[in-house]
């Protein structure tokens, strides 16, 4: 298995050696995601160190107010001289605010110019921001990933002509998603990745606890359950599909 969107870096979470090891004997991989570039950089040490761990490197919303050019003129540094597998997680939030859309808006669009200009896949976070991202996407030739998809059927769709894939994780567990099991319903197996977001959003039966990529499998068994096919089949196929995104 592959958790394709997860942090387990050493701000996050305290056992994160500990979790990387002991996915490792599992066989579970994982893309770390960083979001500015201390984390960035621990994520390439990170990936040079264990076999397991693959590499995305981005400037996310979180930081936005304190990044300038020279994050951008950084990061492109840290593209070009390291293997990495995508860039994110970049997007935009409006859940916290709103007052710095314009330098949230100018983030993105840097970064989606860098995706293009070097030929990777992009891991996109989109709270509340579902349509501005989809108006922002579409005039860029890039392939990607819908991390921790919250919008409805018909967006999911809309994003899978522009050629992304819908990221699924903790939150399809919990009670009353009805939204999510209809997204989940509603698309091909070959649209979806698994992910966990960790240390965030723990599925069931784990719920409140810290996440980790060991608690991929509960995911991997409510799609199963949703689209009626076995969790082997699930586990195969969004495998193949994280493989062939992120060129692994
Ligand atoms: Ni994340």
């Amino acid at each position: 298995m592959i958790d394709t969107h997860c942090h387990v870096l050493k701000e996050e979470m305290n056992n994160y050696i500990d979790i990387i090891k002991e996915c490792d004997s599992k066989d579970i991989s994982m893309i770390i995601n960083g979001y500015d570039n201390k984390s960035n950089k621990e994520v390439i040490e990170l990936a040079n160190k264990y076999s397991n761990v693959y590499s995305a490197i981005g400037l996310n919303y979180d930081g936005i107010d304190n990044f300038t050019y020279k994050d951008l003129e950084d990061l492109e540094e840290l593209i070009k001289s390291n293997k990495i597998v995508a860039i994110g997680e970049i997007g935009l939030d409006y859940y916290w605010t709103k007052d710095n859309k314009d330098k949230q808006i100018y983030f993105f669009k840097k970064q989606l110019e860098l995706s293009e200009k070097y030929n990777l896949p992009v891991i996109i976070h989109a709270r509340e921001s579902i349509q501005d991202t989809y108006d922002i996407l579409k005039n860029y030739k890039v392939k990607g990933t819908m991390h921790c998809y919250s919008g409805s059927l018909e967006m999911a769709k809309e994003f899978i002509k522009l050629g992304f894939k819908i990221g699924i994780d903790g939150p399809i567990t919990y009670k009353n998603n009805v939204k999510g099991v209809s997204v989940v319903e509603g698309i091909p197996i070959e649209s979806i990745l698994l992910e966990t977001d960790s240390p965030y959003l723990s599925p069931e039966p784990n719920r409140g606890l810290q996440n980790s990529p060991l608690n991929l499998i509960y995911i991997a068994e409510k799609i199963a359950d949703i689209k009626g096919i076995s969790t082997e089949e699930v586990i195969s196929k969004t495998t193949e599909n994280a493989k062939e995104l992120f060129n692994i």
